[in-house]
């Protein structure tokens, strides 16, 4: 089978995260930070080790500044209601997924403010347009770095650099851009950058992170265990306490840690690369076929390896049905959680054939789906 679901989800994962995962469960699975015996302290050292690791990807100065979560979602959340409060305005996007949306429309009933910078049919964000918006109250531009419909990759240079200006807090949905693009978080003023662990770090799905920059305060989203000032009835202030109760997910932030190195000892230039190359040759192919119509920026300097499409007025479930069923190869269809992106590209009724590339796949990958796209076209 074809897996071209990769922005969902990356699969396979590199081999040394399948072991890491099992070395973990087998020969360190104790309750890390919680005990001094040697395997809880063993499994607190591994998961500092993949805290160190995304220091190294990401030029993060504290690795306590990093926060484990479950998902992307979990850190935006954390993000955006950890951070905003009645009163404060908030600018985006309309090409966010519903991870940033849907908090920041959670706050409207609280008094918060949001703009929603229209982009164009490309997804592309003029960026003169978001400067406008800038309010006295503007608290926070939150923006995803790498669209998950049509992979366009917004200009987070330029914006950190207007965030910076205005002394306003900058988050970077990094969902479809971690492990592939590089990231600085210091040359690029981000101050919260919300990532999966599942996706392009080739983690475990239930994990991710936040980094949150030196002296930002976030309201934390729950409270209770954290191994630390145990003698307290309140929650601890030191990072990353604060913000991470419970028994954390060792053996996922273990597996994360390995899919970092891989990406470390790759080198992440070859990663993207790759996938660049990849995302020319399908586009090129899909060029040949007069029925599809494709979406975004269609070059892959400006986006991602996220490419959408449609075949005439076809319902996009239909043809990823058939993608699946007939040709073994899985895609994505439908709205893809991003509402607001299919309104701006003009593809809110029809949906989208999301092919999402990642450095596993190969041309002959890419041949397959075009050669099942053509036969498609040929017998609908
Ligand atoms: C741009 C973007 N942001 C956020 C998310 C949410 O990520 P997660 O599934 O890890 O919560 C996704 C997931 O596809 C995404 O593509």
């Amino acid at each position: 089978m074809i897996y071209l679901d990769n922005a969902a989800t990356t699969y396979p994962k590199p081999e040394a995260v399948y072991k890491a995962i099992d070395k973990c469960l087998r020969e360190f699975g104790a309750n890390p930070g919680r005990a001094g015996h040697k395997l809880s302290l063993n499994a607190g050292r591994a998961i500092y080790e993949t805290r160190e690791l995304l220091c190294e990807l990401f030029n993060i100065d504290n690795p306590m500044n990093i926060i484990f979560t479950s998902n992307a979602t979990e850190s935006l959340n954390l993000a955006i209601k950890g951070l905003l409060k009645s009163g404060d305005h908030v600018i985006t996007t309309s090409m966010e997924h519903n991870s940033v949306i849907r908090p920041i429309m959670s706050l409207k009933e609280a008094g918060v403010e949001c703009s929603i910078i229209d982009c164009n049919d490309e997804g592309v964000l003029e960026v003169e347009k978001l400067e406008k918006e800038i309010k006295d109250n503007t608290k926070l531009i939150a923006i995803t770095h790498g669209s998950n419909v049509t992979g366009t990759i917004m200009p987070i240079e330029e914006i950190g650099k207007i965030s910076n200006k205005h002394n306003i807090l900058f988050l970077v949905d990094a969902a479809q851009t971690a492990g592939v693009y590089t990231i600085d978080v210091k040359k690029l003023n981000i101050d919260l950058l919300a990532f999966p662990g599942h996706k392009g770090l080739f983690g475990p799905q239930g994990t991710g992170g936040l980094y949150i920059g030196e002296g930002i305060e976030l309201r934390q989203m729950k409270e209770g265990g954290t191994g630390s000032k145990s003698e307290s009835l309140l929650q601890p202030d030191i990072l990353p306490d604060r913000y991470e109760s419970g028994t954390p997910n060792t053996p996922g932030i273990v597996g994360l840690g390995a899919g970092i190195c891989f990406i470390l000892e790759e080198g992440i230039d070859k990663i993207r690369k790759h996938e660049e190359n990849l995302t020319a040759y399908m586009l090129d192919g899909l060029r040949t076929i007069d029925m599809i119509k494709v979406y975004g920026p269609k070059n892959q300097k400006k986006q991602g390896a996220v490419i959408s499409i449609n075949i005439g007025k076809i319902d996009s479930s239909e043809v990823s049905y058939i993608l699946d069923k007939a040709f073994d190869i899985a895609v994505r269809s439908g709205l893809h959680c991003s509402p607001l992106s299919h309104k701006t590209i003009g593809t809110f009724e029809q949906g989208t054939i999301r092919f999402s590339i990642g450095y596993f796949n190969t041309k002959e990958d890419i041949d397959e789906s075009i050669y099942a796209l053509k036969k498609i076209c040929k017998e609908i």
